[in-house]
């Protein structure tokens, strides 16, 4: 029988792409998402590809009373996989309760039920926000974490001391997080992807709503970091590259691999890559000219990073296999297929 995953925000980006990687490896998907930040859409597009809807549920996570109900009438779950969470940097700092309150709360729910309902194992979407601006690069998992730049970054490392301290508590849980460097790009066949709501504020979105005439110019925060151009310096990841992770991550889980009940891996390329250089893949790919300008830095901002992937690719068994100019297409088909350009 196919072991059943609850994939929390299983409507949003990365969920939706992780959806379609454990249908294709022969998981049953259970989803819950409140919707706050996608559509029920995707539920139907994720069936265009795999072939299966996934069950839905539609209900807050930081709803006690709900997420414990949900359990009790859903037995059988193996694994939970965590995305659900709010991810805007800069609404974090407008409103740090709402983002403590949904993001803390949620998981402090789940890990409630994994005790209750014997749920033993749980995946949580981390971020290499934790590591700030390191002072060697590339980033280990060894690397220090540093004090959150945003109320959303100390949810990430707060939700980590959450997930260590409980599963030190409760040895019949077992977890692991993945730190996430910047994912980017969309599914090949452009039926799922991002849908950033109103001014994307992140660089690939950014990029592909400027090249469809949604935005006027993309500007270029910075050209005076320390780094090969100028400008800032990051490790974009393609989406289904790290969508495949989850599901070596999960299986490491069920067949009891792992080496500790809790574990960290970094999920990058391991290169890092400029903005501009980022831009110029753009224009490359896809043929399409890119207005931009350069502008001061962004407030917040660190200048590089990019991460060691040395664990993750020995001991997960997983490598990221996108070039860019392939993911920065996907993007476009993505973008053009959302306005109807041809
Ligand atoms: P997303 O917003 O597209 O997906 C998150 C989903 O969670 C959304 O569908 C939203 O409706 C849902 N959700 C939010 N709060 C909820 C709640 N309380 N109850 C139920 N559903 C809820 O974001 P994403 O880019 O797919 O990110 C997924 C995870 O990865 C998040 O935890 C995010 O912090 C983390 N992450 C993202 C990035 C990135 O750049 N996209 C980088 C590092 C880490
Ligand atoms: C990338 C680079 C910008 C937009 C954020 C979060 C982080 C993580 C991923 C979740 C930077 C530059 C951007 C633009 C630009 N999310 N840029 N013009 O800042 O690395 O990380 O998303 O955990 O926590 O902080 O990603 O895509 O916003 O920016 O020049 O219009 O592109 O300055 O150097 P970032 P990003």
């Amino acid at each position: 029988m196919a072991k059943k995953i609850l994939v929390t925000g299983g409507t949003g980006y990365i969920g939706s792409h992780t959806v379609v990687e454990l249908q294709n490896s022969g998981y049953e998907v259970v989803v819950v998402d409140n919707l706050s930040n996608s559509s029920a859409d995707v539920l139907d597009n994720i069936e265009k590809i795999s072939g299966i809807k996934p069950a839905f549920e539609q209900f807050d996570l930081a709803d006690k009373a709900k997420t414990d109900n949900f359990f009790a009438r859903t037995p059988g779950i193996e694994a939970i996989i965590h995305f659900a969470a709010s991810k805007a940097v800069g609404e974090s700092v407008q409103k740090p309760l709402m983002y403590y309150r949904n993001n803390l709360v949620s998981l402090m729910n789940l890990m409630d039920c994994q005790v209750k309902y014997g749920v033993a194992n749980i995946v949580f979407s981390s971020s290499c926000t934790v590591y700030g601006q390191p002072d060697v690069l590339p980033v280990t998992e060894k690397t220090p974490r540093k004090d959150a730049e945003s109320p959303y970054g100390n949810t990430k490392r707060v939700n980590e001391d959450i997930l260590s301290d409980s599963i030190a508590a409760h040895p019949e849980i077992t977890g692991i997080a993945l730190r996430y460097f910047n994912p980017i790009g969309a599914h090949p066949t452009a039926i799922i992807g991002e849908l950033p709501l109103g001014v994307p504020q992140n660089l690939v979105p950014f990029i592909t709503q400027t090249a469809a005439g949604l935005r006027d110019e993309l500007m270029v925060f910075g050209d005076d970091y320390d780094t090969i151009d100028g400008s800032a310096v990051r490790d974009y990841i393609n989406v289904v590259d790290l969508a495949k992770a989850h599901v070596v991550a999960i299986a490491r889980l069920l067949e009891g691999k792992n080496k500790k009940n809790y574990e960290i891996f970094n999920l990058g390329t391991g290169n890092g890559l400029s903005v501009l250089e980022v831009v110029n893949g753009f224009e490359k790919a896809t043929g399409v000219k890119l207005n931009y300008k350069i502008v001061g830095r962004r407030a917040g901002d660190i200048e590089k990073i990019w991460a060691d992937t040395t664990f993750a690719n020995e001991e997960l068994g997983w490598k990221a296999e996108k070039e860019l100019e392939e993911t920065l297409l996907s993007a476009w088909l993505w973008e053009k297929k959302l306005r109807g350009i041809k």
